[in-house]
């Protein structure tokens, strides 16, 4: 699919990477600095494997998945300044954050019908507002004329380390070492997926986050940006 020609009035910052590499946190924090819009475009994909379970359909079935692409209605609309995620018009903010959905994101995402739609769907929520888009193809597909390309990484370790302590939070008890079995699965099929494998753009910069803090990515960033647009 051929990108939109550029918006020059507005920025995009992409941040991609694998699971548990930070990008939340720093996509988010970043936002929050600048005054601009976070697209979590991961949440794009969770929201429709969302759908297809609660349709009842397999999310390895990558043939229905495909036929399905134009029909599962994926929205994500701010309600009082929260952004709140919605799949077939249901309200999926929450449900999209279970294992169950998580597990069933990584094959829905390998669909290249599905990715064509939500990709069309990521563009038109950045346009026309400053973005910082968090995923793994913001900086390869989804914005290639983005001010600013990061792209963040952390050892296997740290990230299962990071995931737990994320599971804590929601009260879900999980052990590091599943956790990290399935990083390491799930690393494995993003990257080498035939559509959009996960890779850094050959312009983005590449940070290692392990012992850094959020607060350090982010004034990396800040700076990068400023270097960007001076
Ligand atoms: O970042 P996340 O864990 O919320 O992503 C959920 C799934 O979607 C994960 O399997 C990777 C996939 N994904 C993708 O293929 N492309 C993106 N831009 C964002 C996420």
């Amino acid at each position: 699919m051929k990108p939109p020609a550029p918006d020059h009035s507005c920025h995009v910052i992409t941040i991609d990477g694998p699971a548990g590499a930070g990008k939340s946190t720093v996509a988010g924090m970043l936002a929050k600095r600048l005054g601009w819009f976070h697209l979590d475009s991961g949440s794009t994909y969770r929201a429709f494997a969302a759908a297809v379970l609660r349709r009842g359909v397999s999310p390895t079935d990558a043939r229905a998945l495909a036929a399905l692409a134009g029909d599962i209605l994926v929205e994500i609309r701010e309600e009082d300044g929260a952004t709140r995620v919605f799949a077939d018009g249901e309200d999926v903010t929450d449900f999209i954050r279970t294992p169950e959905v998580s597990r069933a994101s990584s094959p829905v995402s390998a669909v290249p019908e599905v990715r064509a739609r939500l990709v069309e769907l990521q563009r038109s929520i950045a346009e026309g507002r400053n973005t910082v888009a968090e995923g793994r193809d913001m900086g390869t597909v989804v914005f290639p004329d983005a001010a600013v390309k990061v792209f963040l990484t952390a050892s296997p370790r740290e990230r299962a380390r990071r995931r737990v302590r994320d599971f804590e939070k929601q009260n879900q008890i999980v052990s590091e070492e599943e956790v990290l079995a399935e990083i390491l699965e799930r690393d494995a099929r993003d990257s080498t997926r035939a559509v959009s494998p996960l890779q850094p753009a050959p312009d983005a910069y590449i940070l290692e986050t392990d012992h850094l803090t959020p607060d350090e990515v982010v004034d990396r960033i800040v700076a990068w940006y400023v270097d960007a647009t001076l």
